[in-house]
This record gives structure tokens, sequence and C-alpha cells, in this order.
């Protein structure tokens, strides 16, 4: 039941009722989301994505995208159950070509109808929100109240990998992506950036740090996905 075709609060969201002579509004029961919805909200995927990006309307225009949706389709189907090793999924192409669409789709697989817990984190916010908790004094959320979170999540899709390639960006990386590794805790991941680019093109571990490079190789298989901008059509 949402708020809209509720009989009992007729749609308001809320019931008035009279406490001591005086009238008091309580949420009426149609507004406590239920689990699924919590774990949707919990899941801070935006908006953007949450309504498109499922597998059903996904249409590979490549070969490589077909293998990609194939591996998605078979890690959502096994989540939680997967192989030792590299069982999550990194996702490596240029703009447009789906890597976002499916990693989310396997998100919202796992939440929606599994009903598990997943996070996704856009990795430009995640850095821009950590540098807005420095030299703030107090009571306030700190960089570890950010962090933490996203590596205690027993799935986490890191989205936009290498979009910064400053040596502090690479630090928080390589913590975050550290310690998933350390709990063998499965990730996702995309990225524009390759292992073997093409010429005047920077490498994957040139953007991350070798150091975490070389953890998600033995975290992730490396999806390589090709074909045209999707944006342009
Ligand atoms: N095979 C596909 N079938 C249908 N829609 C697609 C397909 N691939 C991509 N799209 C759509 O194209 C748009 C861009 O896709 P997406 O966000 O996944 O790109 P991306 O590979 O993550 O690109 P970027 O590197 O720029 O982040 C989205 O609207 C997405 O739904
Ligand atoms: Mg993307
Ligand atoms: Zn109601």
């Amino acid at each position: 039941m949402s708020p809209t075709n509720c009989p009992t609060c007729g749609g308001s969201g809320y019931l008035v009722e009279e406490h001591g002579g005086a009238l008091v509004a309580r949420p009426c029961s149609c507004r406590i989301p239920d689990r699924a919805t919590r774990l949707v909200e919990q899941a801070s995927i935006p908006l953007r994505y949450r309504k498109g990006y499922t597998f059903d309307p996904f249409k590979p225009a490549h070969p490589t995208q077909e293998e990609a949706l194939m591996l998605s389709r078979r890690f959502a189907e096994d989540y939680p159950v997967l192989p030792e090793g590299a069982n999550g999924l990194l996702f490596l192409g240029p703009c447009g070509v789906g890597k976002t669409h499916l990693a989310v789709s396997i998100l919202q697989e796992v939440v929606v109808r599994k009903g598990l817990p997943a996070l996704f984190v856009d990795l430009n916010g995640l850095y821009r929100e950590i540098r807005a908790t420095y030299g703030r004094t107090g009571s306030e959320e700190t960089e570890y109240d950010i962090l933490n979170p996203l590596v205690e999540s027993p799935l986490l899709l890191i989205d936009e990998l290498g979009c910064v390639a400053t040596p502090w960006a690479q630090d928080t990386l390589h913590y975050l992506v550290s310690q998933r590794y350390n709990e063998q805790r499965p990730t996702l991941c995309t990225s524009n950036y390759l292992d073997s680019p093409g010429p005047g093109e920077t490498a994957l571990d040139d953007r991350i740090g070798t150091r975490t490079r070389s953890r998600l190789m033995e975290m992730c298989q490396t999806v390589l996905m090709d074909g045209p901008d999707h944006r342009k059509r």
C-alpha cells in the first residue's frame, strides 16, 4: 500500500487523532516502508538508474554486450552463493555501452528480488562527500563514517573507477578495495579505463594505482564491453 491509494488515510499519509483535547497527526501505516522498499532506499542507487536499469530492456548491440549480459544474469542468479576467488565483475569499456546499466541491474535483482542488502557508490560523489567532511569539527560525520558502510556492505558496486587519479583519491580507493579484499566481499566495478589502452589513452592501473588493480584482478572477473554509445541513439 502506498499513500496515494490508501483508504485509511485517504492518501494524505497521516491520520489525525485527538489526544487530551488536542489534534495530533500520526503517520499512517501505509507510510511505513516494507523491507524491500527500505533496502532499495538504503542501496543509494541514483534515481536515474532505478527505473530503467534492469535486465529486460537491455538489448545487446555488440557480441561483448551479449557476453556481459550473460555473466551479469548469472551473477545475479547465483548471488549470494558465489565461487571462490574472482567472483566479482569489473566492467570495462567506452562511454554508453551499458556498463553501469548491467551492474545496476545486478544490484536491483539482489536487492528487490532477493531482498538482500547491497550498496551503490559513485566514486566521484564519494570523493566529494569525504572532502566535505575535512575541516569540520565536533560530532559531525567523519571520513570513516562514510567509508565504513561501503567496506562492510555484503555487495558493493563501485561506479566510475579511475575517475579521479590524484594520490589522495588512489589512497582512498585503495583503502576501500583492500578492506573488501581482506574480507573477501564480492564487489562490482565499472570503468572507462582499460588495462591495454589505445595510443594516447591512460591505462586503468595508472588511474587507480597498481596495488588496487592487482587486488581487483583477484577479486573480479574482467568484462570488456564495446559497441556504439547508446546515449547517442
Ligand atoms: N544494450 C543496451 N540496451 C539498451 N539500453 C542500453 C544498452 N546499453 C546502454 N543502454 C542505455 O544507454 C545509456 C548509457 O548506458 P550506461 O549508463 O550503462 O553507460 P556506461 O557504459 O556506464 O557509460 P559511461 O562510461 O559513460 O558511464 C543508458 O540510458 C542505458 O540504459
Ligand atoms: Mg557508467
Ligand atoms: Zn494511509
